[in-house]
């Protein structure tokens, strides 16, 4: 297999850092990385394997030479350098949302749908953080039943929202046990001891009263699944965890599933590990699936309220799955 030039762009952020460390975990056949950042990174270095590698800041001509271009620095860096770096002749794997939503841009999650990336036109989305982990486990219930309905809540991390918000949990809840006050500044609120039904939390509502991270939610799981059909509702909040997000999904099927033979699906499922063991308190829990490259789904039970419906909890590391090992999988498939 050839060895290709992968730039990262956002090499500085959460994200960014986690995408090298994957890459390199996984021995992504690369011929060399290029570390890519804002202007406030300049002289700044990345370690990887072994090496000492300076930080280029981000410009039009950054993609010269460039085979595969992981972007993760927000959508409004996407949509100013995606079409410089195809025009280059390197293939973006976009983690913002600026194009997740776009026909001609397939959306992808390897275990789900890694056959839409066949139609690609030089960028490839990479789906927001709480839809990848809800998908991997929706497809093989999908499969097995037809979904007719998705109910979610999350219980989003602060990582989602990069370094400074996790700094802000961090240094709220020492000054709060403190007995001193600390005035949020990326978050509208109080972040440490509360829970914040508003991400992103610099977003306004929409017109429905959804978020926009609720209605990514709702388009993009119709979108990876390739059903319209599907309804889906979310309410998407911010907890005061580090890393690792959580879901109560309520799906209600076509063809009634129990709860035995979901589990026995879920079991067999790419990326999907069961964790259920409720004599044993075994479930699925965010530092648990911290640093892991699976989705953890347990809890699961028949719906007593409905016919055909089951209840479950689903976590996984938000910045691996929900984001740079999925990117890293997009990009191994496409060497596939
Ligand atoms: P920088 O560190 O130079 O600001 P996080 O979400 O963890 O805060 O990280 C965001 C990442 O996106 C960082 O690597 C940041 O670089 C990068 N970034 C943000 N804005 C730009 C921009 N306009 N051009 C290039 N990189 C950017």
């Amino acid at each position: 297999m050839s060895k290709k030039v992968v730039a990262v762009v956002g090499a500085t952020g959460v994200v960014g850092r986690q995408m090298m460390e994957t890459l390199e975990k996984r021995n992504f056949p690369l011929a060399r990385l290029v570390p890519l950042a804002s202007e406030r990174s300049r002289g700044k270095t990345v370690s990887f394997k072994g090496e000492t590698i300076p930080v280029e800041v981000l410009s039009d001509k950054s993609f010269e030479g460039i085979d595969i271009a992981l972007f993760s620095a927000g959508g409004g860096t996407s949509r100013k350098y995606a079409s410089a770096a195809v025009a280059s002749g390197a293939v973006v794997i976009d983690n913002s949302s600026a194009f997740r939503m776009d026909p001609d841009v397939p959306l992808v999650v390897p275990e789900v749908n890694a056959d839409a990336l066949k139609s690609h036109k030089g960028i490839i989305a990479n789906p927001n953080c709480s839809t990848t982990q809800m998908v991997v486990v929706l497809k093989p219930l999908h499969d097995a039943a037809r979904i007719r309905r998705v109910v979610v809540s999350t219980y989003q991390a602060v990582s989602g929202a990069g370094i400074a918000a996790i700094t802000e949990l961090e240094e709220q809840t020492r000054a709060l046990l403190a007995g001193e006050s600390y005035a949020p500044r990326i978050f509208p609120h109080q972040i440490a001891f509360n829970c914040l039904p508003q991400i992103p939390q610099s977003d306004a509502f929409l017109d429905n009263g959804y978020t926009s991270e609720e209605m990514k939610m709702v388009d993009e799981t119709r979108k990876i699944l390739g059903d319209e059909s599907i309804a889906v509702t979310a309410t998407t909040v911010r907890v005061p965890v580090i890393n690792g997000h959580s879901e109560s999904i309520n799906v209600q099927t076509e063809k009634k599933l129990s709860a035995a033979e979901a589990r026995d699906i879920l079991s067999k499922a790419p990326g999907v590990v069961v964790q259920d063991n409720p004599a044993e308190q075994l479930y699925p829990i965010a530092p648990c699936a911290t640093g892991k490259y699976d989705t953890f789904v347990g809890r699961i039970r028949e719906d007593i309220s409905h016919e055909s419906a089951l209840d479950m909890w689903v976590v996984s590391d938000n910045l691996l799955k929900g984001a740079a090992l999925n990117t890293v999988q997009i990009a191994e498939a496409l060497l596939a």
